[in-house]
């Protein structure tokens, strides 16, 4: 495909680190909890800014442990519906009600409104999803909503390694934040995951839970309900290879963002996402909505087959309260604002090795496109 939708890249010197670092493991023996792990917590916590960083093996165990901690049985944690599953499967496998929240065609976050009619005294917490990389300017007023109501903040950062708003890092609003190192993701381990936290609690007890809920490392003495939920070396040592090119991959989207801003300006049907004053976006997703009367299926198709140009994945396509899983709880039309977000928005190709020449083709093909469908 001439421009696929995303495209993971290490280079030749980085593939060559990470084969080197694992051919050390793997004739120490040192495969799991070890320096390699220890390294990538202690680089991603002075990055984010936090005072601690528990490495995990997926970006779900990172929303599944704090909830653990927060314990959250049979209590409902506020999750907004526009966001991958994943992050209800944290709160569900913690032992806690999801309850969905609409979100803001503006922001694709939660919307306040929804949000504040949503707690009660049911509530135990509210988890923010910076969607695409984007952290709403509403920050403020929500750390202030759970404070006034004593009630836990976290986010779940999957999509925002790096991303900001007035200054402030993603994965420092809440109480303790989750992040993915996913493949898809602007930095990847394979599979694996990051809990960040100022909390002495939140660090500790995370690490007792990624390991079997183990008093400690070397006794089987187990007081917590855990699971395996460790992150191997040879996952942290490509994660922590990755990590350390994240500014630069983010100062290429950007750049390759404002080849967007500058070329879908003025085309007909499609009206990128402008980000709130102050808002540094990694852009992990360059989000662009389209008029309602464009077939977005439709429109995939063509970029594809006649343009050779991989539309991104939506973020996302269908709001969590309509899937399948939730049937019988939620109908079409109770999140209304959500469902139109997610049935109106398109996703363009970015990747850190794509060209401004690249980009301008898609956006051109996107102009093409629209006229025909
Ligand atoms: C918003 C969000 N939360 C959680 C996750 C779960 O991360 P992982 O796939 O690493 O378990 C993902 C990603 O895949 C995500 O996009």
């Amino acid at each position: 495909m001439r421009i696929p939708p995303a495209r993971i890249h290490f280079s030749e010197a980085d593939r060559a680190t990470i084969t080197r670092a694992i051919d050390e493991v793997l004739s120490t023996g040192q495969l799991t909890l070890g320096k390699y792990g220890k390294q990538l917590e202690d680089e991603f916590a002075r990055f984010i800014g936090t005072k601690y960083a528990v490495v995990v093996n997926s970006g779900t165990s990172s929303i599944q442990i704090p909830m653990h901690i927060y314990d959250v049985r049979g209590k409902e944690v506020l999750v907004p519906t526009n966001t991958f599953f994943a992050t209800a499967l944290g709160v569900l496998h913690a032992g806690g009600i999801p309850r969905f929240v609409d979100c803001d065609p503006e922001t694709f976050s939660v919307d306040m409104d929804s949000l504040r009619s949503q707690i009660t005294n049911r509530t135990a917490g509210v988890v923010v999803v910076h969607i695409g990389g984007i952290v709403t300017p509403h920050m403020a007023d929500i750390q202030e909503l759970c404070r006034k109501h004593n009630i836990f903040l976290f986010e779940d950062a999957a999509h925002a390694h790096g991303s900001s708003y007035r200054g402030t890092k993603a994965g420092t609003f809440g109480d303790s934040a989750s992040f993915s190192f996913y493949p898809t993701k602007i930095i990847t381990s394979g599979e694996g995951g990051i809990i960040v936290t100022n909390s002495d609690k939140m660090n500790e007890e995370s690490r007792l839970y990624r390991d079997q809920g183990k008093a400690t490392f070397t006794a089987n003495i187990h007081n917590k309900l855990g699971y395996n939920w460790r992150m191997s070396e040879p996952h942290a040592i490509i994660g922590l290879q990755h990590f350390r090119h994240l500014p630069e991959f983010i100062e290429e989207r950007n750049r390759l963002a404002r080849v967007y801003d500058r070329t879908l300006k003025g085309v007909q049907g499609v009206k990128p996402l402008r980000l709130a004053e102050g808002s540094v976006s990694n852009y992990y997703k360059y989000i662009a909505m389209l008029d309602e009367r464009i077939d977005r299926a439709k429109l995939k198709k063509v970029m594809r087959e006649k343009y050779d140009v991989g539309l991104s994945g939506e973020v996302y396509e269908l709001p969590v309260h309509l899937q399948p899983y939730f049937e019988g709880k939620y109908k079409r039309g109770d999140l209304p604002k959500a469902e139109y977000l997610c049935a109106h928005h398109i996703c363009l190709p970015l990747y850190a090795t794509m060209t401004d020449a690249d980009a301008e083709y898609a956006a051109a093909s996107l102009r093409d496109a629209i006229a025909l469908v």
